[in-house]
């Protein structure tokens, strides 16, 4: 029998969300119903509600978090009815290009479940990420869950699921920050500090955070920035050159999404050095205008990284057990706890930059 649960949807562009009851039906082949116990609130599901993702109304928001597998279909040997686990959106196939040549991590073809998830009328779902965890219940493909230590708090391991593991990999992974490392990272919202706190645990020696509002330079600090730059009253590149004997740092890491901010981060960045770009552009955004014999002479590499170039069956346990050991302030992200039915009040927090996280405890 299907479940009739709670969930957040987002019925037409630009409209507030509504709690409203779905409809999860019972695990097909390949597929795992999840209780959800916590979903964080991400810059994404906002972008879906502004239809800035795609027009598939309505969607079921909700795609960073943590819970306890209830059922699972037939076919499904990853995980069983109990275990604790961090829902991912990088469900690998196993058979594509890049699963073949030994690179999973940049899969293209991952799975989501088969089966829809309705409002009462038969109104099929939109899962944002193929996810949909703003909810009691979510029905997802069995290898969207990654079984962690069932000692982590469900508000902090539902965390990697999305935009702190984006940035903790822009800077482990896709980077490649290395010990004594200069690592600048433009942008520090949970993105951003998090590629902070990856770059601090890969062990760069001068990490400097840029961000327009002091707040979030305080977060900054936190997490690990040796030195901080408001680039509302002081330019950036000079302020990184200046913190790097004048060279630039080896790592600039953009997590806004923004052209200026990409050229800034392309000449803060050392000779030879990498630029990651892991904030998302809207569509309309074109890059920045650079010679291109400056990007010919300077070297280096210019690197997209999508959810930090993460394969969640490795990374997410051990993130897991790092944060356990005392090793990754995980809890510092969780700037507040929520309940189901304030998402939308939470999306107003997160425009005004007055929060890291919102987490809904369900
Ligand atoms: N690549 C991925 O897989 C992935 C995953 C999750 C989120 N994201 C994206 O990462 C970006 C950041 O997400 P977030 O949750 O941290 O958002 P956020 O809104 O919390 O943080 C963005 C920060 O950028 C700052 N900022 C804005 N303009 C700036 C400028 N010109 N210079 C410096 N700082 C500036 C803001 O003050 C804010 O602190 C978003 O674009 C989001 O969609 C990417
Ligand atoms: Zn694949
Ligand atoms: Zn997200």
């Amino acid at each position: 029998m299907a479940h009739k649960v709670q969930g957040i949807i987002a019925r037409g562009k630009g409209q507030p969300v509504e709690l409203t009851t779905i409809v999860v039906p019972n695990p097909g082949p390949g597929e795992a119903l999840v209780q959800v116990q916590a979903c964080g609130v991400c810059h994404t599901d906002l972008h879906y509600r502004e239809g800035g993702i795609n027009d598939d109304f309505p969607f079921l928001l909700g795609h960073e978090a943590a819970g306890i597998v209830e059922a699972v279909g037939p076919n499904v040997t990853n995980v069983k009815p109990g275990d604790f686990v961090v829902l991912n959106w990088r469900a690998v196939c196993g058979n594509c290009r890049s699963c073949l040549r030994g690179k999973p991590q940049f899969c293209f073809s991952t799975f989501n479940a088969t089966q829809k998830m309705t409002l009462l009328d038969g109104t099929p779902l939109a899962p944002a990420l193929g996810i949909g965890a703003f909810a009691e219940k979510t029905l997802v493909s069995a290898g969207q869950c990654t079984p962690v230590n069932p000692k982590a708090s469900p508000a902090v391991a539902g965390l990697l699921g999305c935009g702190v593991m984006a940035g903790l990999g822009a800077a482990m992974l896709t980077g490649e920050v290395q010990r004594g490392y200069s690592v600048a990272v433009f942008g520090c919202g949970g993105v951003g500090n998090a590629a902070i706190a990856g770059a601090r645990l890969a062990g760069a020696t001068t990490i400097i955070g840029v961000d327009l509002d002091d707040r979030k330079l305080e977060w900054a600090r936190q997490f690990g920035a040796t030195h901080t730059v408001n680039a509302s009253t002081t330019e950036p590149i000079a302020a990184i050159q200046a913190a790097t004997n004048g060279n630039g740092a080896d790592v600039c890491i953009e997590a806004v999404g923004h052209p200026e901010v990409l050229r800034q981060a392309f000449y803060a960045r050392d000779l030879a050095g990498t630029v990651v770009q892991v904030g998302v552009p809207t569509p309309d955004m074109i890059m920045p205008n650079i010679p291109m014999i400056d990007f010919f002479g300077r070297g280096g590499t210019m690197k997209p990284s999508w959810y930090g170039d993460c394969l969640p069956s490795r990374d997410f346990p051990l993130l897991v057990d790092l944060h356990l050991q005392g090793r990754l302030p995980l809890e510092d992200f969780v700037t507040e706890t929520i309940a189901l039915g304030d998402v939308e009040e939470a999306f107003h927090r997160m425009e005004r930059g007055e929060v890291l996280r919102s987490v809904v405890l369900l």
